[in-house]
């Protein structure tokens, strides 16, 4: 029986998409007819009907191919119900281009928002299946999504070379990794590359508790100290804050974590600080082979759902099992980091701060 595939990569890009994409096509034509339709940059293709039918061969040498050959946009799931400027009807939109391609399913590669939206036409009758990609990690109901390996590594990387410099100088060095509401990716970076304090958003620190890290260090004649700083890091003020006036104030003065964290320890403790932002290095370049074969398998997962007829689905993985769950019980659901989490005990057992 043929099947008419469409597939779209929709949200801020990560290593591993290409290979997830590869992996859905290589294994959809090993095991049925399939006929696979590229939908670009995201649900804007699926809402201006931008699309194009795709042959074998273009799923061929994009394994280690960064970024997404499809395109990716950013449009944002509060928006999608509401009618604009242009007069259009977005999930009209995108049921109208789903029903004229006759596609049988509709594959969505993204994070919360992406899932969001695939949530939401899983409703409308349509047959989704949703792969958790992000760099954050924070999608709920998957142990990891592809992309924060790579993600990890690069963190890593960025952290133990700013170490060699903030050790010759005897300086503070705060770096910003990204994750604007989870934690996980300056975690795990942090104890990768060995920081002295690691700052998340879901542990509130206070500067004193970080300067007292950099004297006591200094006091054992450890002239450098490393903190990794999330990028949606707060400390305690500002935690006390509501959500929205917090990010209007972060806008306003074009916030970085990192900078606030070396300019007031500069300030408070007189120490010489800087900080480094890596940003979007983070999500560039080519998949570490975990993301490689975790995107593989997710893909080669999402092809066997389609051949068994379930949707309304994201791919996940559990343990050392792939497998997946509905999409109302998943979509959305942010997984920040537990503060009891073993990887926090971890870091603290060894002595890493957090500031609180
Ligand atoms: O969701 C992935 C992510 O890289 C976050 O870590 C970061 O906060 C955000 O995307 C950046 O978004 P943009 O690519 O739109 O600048």
């Amino acid at each position: 029986m043929k099947r008419r595939i469409g597939i779209l990569t929709s949200g801020g890009d990560c290593p591993g998409l290409n290979a997830a994409i590869r992996g859905v096509a290589r294994a959809a034509y090993e095991m049925f007819d399939a006929e696979i339709i590229g939908i670009h940059d995201g649900y804007r293709g699926l809402i201006d009907g931008d699309y194009s039918e795709m042959t074998r061969g273009q799923f061929s040498g994009i394994l280690t191919l960064g970024g997404t050959i499809l395109g990716t946009n950013r449009t944002p799931f509060r928006d999608m119900r509401k009618i604009g400027e242009d007069n259009v009807d977005k999930v009209a939109a995108m049921k109208k281009t789903y029903k004229e391609l006759k596609l049988d399913c509709l594959i969505t590669l993204g994070g919360n928002g992406t899932h969001k939206t695939a949530n939401l036409l899983s409703e409308e009758g349509l047959n989704v299946i949703g792969l958790p990609k992000t760099i954050d990690n924070d999608l709920y109901g998957t142990d990891f999504t592809f992309g924060f390996h790579t993600a990890n590594d690069i963190a890593t990387d960025v952290i133990d070379r700013i170490h060699t410099t903030a050790a010759s100088h005897g300086r503070v060095m705060a770096i910003e990794i990204m994750g604007n509401k989870a934690g996980w990716l300056t975690l795990y970076s942090g104890v990768a590359g060995g920081a002295d304090v690691i700052l998340i958003p879901e542990i509130p620190y206070s500067i004193e508790k970080v300067a007292e890290v950099v004297q006591r260090r200094a006091e054992n004649n450890k002239g450098f100290t490393i903190i990794a700083v999330a990028e949606g890091a707060m400390d305690k003020e500002e935690a006390r804050m509501k959500k929205k006036d917090r990010e209007s104030k972060r806008a306003a003065e074009h916030f970085s974590s990192s900078a606030y964290v070396a300019r007031r320890l500069q300030e408070e403790v007189g120490v010489e600080a800087r900080n480094v932002v890596p940003g979007h290095i983070q999500r560039g370049g080519t998949p570490s082979a975990f993301d490689r074969v975790l995107s593989t398998e997710f893909g080669v997962h999402a092809a066997e759902l389609i051949r068994d007829g379930i949707f309304g689905v994201s791919v996940a993985l559990k343990g050392n099992d792939i497998s997946h769950n509905p999409l109302k019980d998943v979509a959305g659901i942010p997984k920040p980091v537990p503060v009891d989490h073993h990887m926090v005990q971890t870091a603290r057992r060894i002595g890493i701060s957090f500031g609180d």
